[in-house]
């Protein structure tokens, strides 16, 4: 092991059911390795269908406590966490970054980020209403409450380890939910820790599970059994549509986070230096690897030189290196496929005639890093204008009139976010309510935080996480008709 923490303990190898850290009934593992340099920092459970059965047992059996639980008993013990998280920031991190392979800036920043939907959803648990109705009947009374759904099954994805987890979490136990959480087997360390953070903060056993192992047999048993009433999945479209098929046989309620493919458009009339800095952000964050990261930019002609030059420039300041390391600010690719496949789309991409204008492929480094890269002379007949990159490459594409970029921006089964800058007031909202996608970026990148809804549209899925609407995916609505009143 050589991963360095203040507080070693916080490196758990091990599953945690009931309240109780074991290993596979297999004794078999599975590696975890560092992105950065492919040497194995751990090795966790290989577990399978029977310890994720017994998880959700337990997490039945804790809901039907948990749920008669107050909303204040449950926001203590989530504040009491989101301190703890706050504590072990910088542990966090370097887990964070020794298997994800952010630089660690980066990670510090998703450890807050993360945090931010513990302390959000201990404060919103106190905010759960129902509803009277107005009598059908001069004997009657309409009165709609709010339950939790029930024990809810949580498969996380590597690119945000930490905060896809704990916004998934927090606001289940804050509903009065129980929850069996599989986080990626390339990055469950940061997971294990934070539960281990929760045991600490003092939740009863049962309440939170986290398993990890053989993701076929895991998820089969999520899907399957009765029990699991919700299935909340962030990762691709594909995995998504395949769960949702699952869940169907018990129609389980789903949430789903799924890909994108994210317009950044430029209009002439944009401030230039603004839009240059917020393609920067959104692009090259976490090596390009978020759901979120502008797939395609898409500039206006008159200002077509000016901001491609702009970019190229910013872009060539970008450090490319092990996360851990100082000055880093693009770090490796999750693993050497995911570099091939980036690879890939580049080689589509200049076959079918691309001009690189910076990069263009796999980094001198080797490995899984793959060089900031820009390409013009980009078409819609290539990858990277159909596919979501998920690496650290920007296409840029030109357009002429506001018609013609909406048409190009929604030319895509995804419609998860958007971005565009423009200073007309007309322009910015015609153009944001004519953008088929759930989040729109106006004269601004940095669209994430626990109090905006985030979720999309089309194949990019259904439900919203964070926000006052975050909750409301994991609570049941009841009506009650009481009669004989007169
Ligand atoms: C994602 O990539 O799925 C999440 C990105 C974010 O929360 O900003």
């Amino acid at each position: 092991m050589t991963i360095s923490l203040q507080d070693p303990t916080l490196i758990k190898t091990q599953v945690y059911i009931d309240g109780v850290w074991v290993d596979a009934d297999s004794g078999e593992t599975l590696p975890v390795t560092n992105p950065a340099n492919g040497e194995v920092l751990a090795l966790v459970p290989r577990c399978a269908a029977a310890e994720t059965r017994r998880m959700i047992e337990a997490a039945a059996r804790a809901q039907s406590e948990w749920a008669k639980t107050t909303v204040k008993q449950r926001a203590i013990l989530l504040r009491i966490w989101y301190n703890l998280m706050l504590e072990h920031q910088q542990d966090l991190a370097t887990l964070l970054t020794a298997e994800q392979g952010k630089p660690l800036a980066e990670a510090r920043g998703e450890v807050l980020y993360g945090a931010s939907y513990v302390e959000w959803f201990s404060e919103e648990s106190k905010r759960v209403y129902g509803d009277t109705i107005a009598q059908s009947s001069s004997d009657k009374r309409l009165v709609v409450i709010k339950q939790p759904v029930g024990v809810v099954a949580c498969i996380t994805p590597w690119n945000f380890p930490n905060a896809m987890l704990t916004r998934k979490i927090a606001p289940a136990i804050a509903a009065g939910c129980a929850v069996v959480c599989k986080p990626a087997n390339a990055t469950p360390l940061s997971a294990m820790a934070i539960v281990e953070l929760a045991e600490r903060a003092g939740f009863p056993p049962g309440l939170i599970n986290i398993v990890t192992g053989h993701t076929a047999a895991i998820g089969a048993e999520m899907t399957s059994n009765p029990l699991v009433r919700k299935v909340t999945f962030t990762g691709s479209t594909p995995v998504g549509k395949q769960l949702i098929a699952e869940c169907a046989q018990t129609v389980k309620r789903t949430s789903m986070e799924l890909g994108g493919n994210a317009p950044f458009i430029v209009f002439d009339d944009a401030d230039i230096d603004a839009a240059v800095q917020g393609a920067m952000a959104s692009k090259y964050r976490n090596a390009g690897q978020t759901c979120v990261c502008s797939n395609r930019i898409i500039v206006q002609s008159k200002i077509f030189n000016e901001f491609t030059a702009k970019f190229i420039a910013a872009a060539r300041q970008l450090k490319v290196g092990d996360g851990s390391q100082p000055g880093v600010t693009v770090g490796p690719l999750i693993d050497v496929s995911a570099a091939n496949g980036v690879c890939e789309m580049i080689d589509d991409a200049v076959a079918k005639g691309a001009h690189v204008a910076l990069g263009g492929g796999r980094s001198a480094l080797g490995g899984s890093y793959v060089e900031p890269t820009i390409l013009t002379d980009v078409s819609k007949d290539m990858r990277v204008f159909r596919e979501e990159i998920f690496g650290p490459v920007a296409p840029i594409f030109r357009f002429d009139s506001e018609a013609e970029v909406i048409a190009m921006a929604n030319d895509t089964e995804f419609g998860l976010a958007a971005y565009f800058y423009s200073r007309d007031i007309g322009r910015v909202w015609r153009v944001a309510e004519q953008l088929e996608f759930g989040i729109v970026g106006i004269n601004e990148s940095i669209i994430s935080n626990e109090m905006a809804p985030f979720g999309g549209v089309k194949e990019s899925g259904s439900g919203r996480e964070g926000s006052k609407y975050g909750m409301d995916d994991y609570l049941d609505i009841k009506y009650l008709c009481m009669g004989g009143i007169d």
